[in-house]
């Protein structure tokens, strides 16, 4: 699909009643797992599009050009809300947790898998063994106060074992900055993945900032603040990704042109069919909204579509599944990594000082690393850790159940 060639309705208001952003939510019991992730990465994707818009105004002195933004901003707040309204009430926030760290697990997965840049690749499986290590710890913390099984809500399609221990992601941000893309040359996939993937971690970040403040519990709010604070380190790696020469108004147009790809795709490959519909309906919005930013880059940047976007038939839809083997094989060969500048090295082999340093400032004393703390509390009570493994874990350093590992990948 060519979302340039379809025609949008231009007739067709903006703006939609209250009413219209109550659909009905999910049944958190009976919901694929991997709707609940759609939900939530289009969430995402609409929080980024509003957010982008506020700061393109903001640097904007033409009046009837920042009048226009609000316009389509507006438009993605009404989508934002909707979406944000399919989750259901009786979800607790850490259940929601457990479905924002299985999409960026399977989702970094699967990006991953595709792209083509060897730098866009190497900074998601470097992500990716990061996410699928909260998942754990998360899922332990959800088993030991809630007395719930996190596997039933990933549906046994993502394991649930430790990865890089979260001890190890606390990096020096200057070791967070990678080389970005050049967006003339780079293969439309590459931009797609780092435009979604960047939105994906801004929304898990945002989210565990604003739970770390509402949750009840010290542990808690101590365990989304630590974790938060990994996101913001995958927010700037994957944002340092997209290309700085996007100027302003090609780049609303790419936020636009991913928004028509990720809905395209959710339509495809939703199971669900009343979900179908809701995705096919904002895609039809989505439609509009890339006409409209074309004609603001012809209007204030006197560019067409084209020269932005010249191949514009969408690739294969994003498919949000299992990818149990795909993580086994990053985790065997990289789990040890730790960034280096804009690259990464084994820390077996060498360990950056930047990156002794700040875990020296920041993981002093140990025992206050509260990512760890849960698993060990949890051991203590147990007297074994909570997983959900397929087979045996493949890195032999973390496969013991009954104590935490917090010495491998750091110094
Ligand atoms: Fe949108
Ligand atoms: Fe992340
Ligand atoms: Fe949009």
């Amino acid at each position: 699909m060519n979302p340039f060639a379809e025609k949008p309705d231009k007739s067709a208001a903006l703006f939609c009643d209250w009413k219209a952003l109550w659909p009905e939510p999910y049944e958190k019991a009976e919901v694929d797992p991997y709707t609940r992730t759609r939900v939530i990465l289009m969430t995402g994707t609409e929080f980024e599009n509003v957010w982008f818009g506020h700061q393109l105004s903001r640097c904007t002195a033409d009046r009837e050009l920042c009048r226009r933004l609000a316009a389509i901003r507006r438009s993605e707040q009404q989508q934002q809300k909707l979406l944000t309204h399919l989750k259901p009430a009786d979800e607790t926030a850490l259940e929601h947790t457990i479905g924002y760290e299985q999409l960026a697990t399977d989702l970094t997965a699967h990006l991953a898998a595709r792209v083509q840049d060897a730098d866009v690749k190497a900074a998601l499986d470097f992500a990716l063994l990061e996410d699928f290590d909260h998942l754990y710890r998360y899922a332990d913390y959800l088993d030991a106060t809630a007395g719930q099984k996190a596997e039933d809500l990933v549906g046994h399609y993502t394991e649930i074992m430790p990865g890089r221990p979260t001890v190890a992601h606390h990096r020096h941000p200057y070791d967070s900055i990678r080389r970005p893309l050049n967006g003339k040359k780079a293969a439309l996939i590459d931009v797609l993945a780092a435009n979604v993937i960047t939105a994906a971690e801004q929304q898990t970040m945002n989210y565990y900032m604003n739970t770390a403040a509402l949750w009840p519990d010290e542990t808690g709010r101590r365990l989304y603040q630590e974790i938060g604070m990994v996101e913001e380190q995958h927010v700037t790696q994957y944002g340092s990704l997209l290309d700085p020469k996007t100027t302003p108004l090609a780049n609303l147009l790419w936020h636009q042109y991913v928004e028509c790809w990720l809905y395209w795709s959710c339509a495809e490959t939703e199971p669900d069919a009343r979900l179908r519909k809701i995705w096919e309906r904002l895609l039809e919005q989505e439609v509009l909204h890339l006409h409209l930013a074309a004609e603001l880059l012809e209007k204030y940047e006197g560019k067409q579509w084209r020269q932005i976007i010249p191949q514009p038939e969408f690739p294969a839809p994003l498919r949000l599944e299992s990818n149990i083997d795909y993580v086994r094989g990053v985790l065997e060969a990289t789990v040890q990594n730790t960034a280096d500048g804009e690259g990464y090295c084994d820390t077996s082999e060498k360990q950056p000082d930047t990156f002794k340093e700040y875990q020296q400032t920041v993981n002093t004393p140990l025992k206050n690393v509260m990512s760890h703390r849960v698993i060990q509390q949890y051991i203590a009570d147990h007297g074994q850790d909570y997983r959900w493994q397929t087979a045996e874990h493949p890195v032999p350093e973390l496969r013991a159940r009954a104590k935490d590992n917090t010495a491998l990948g750091r110094p």
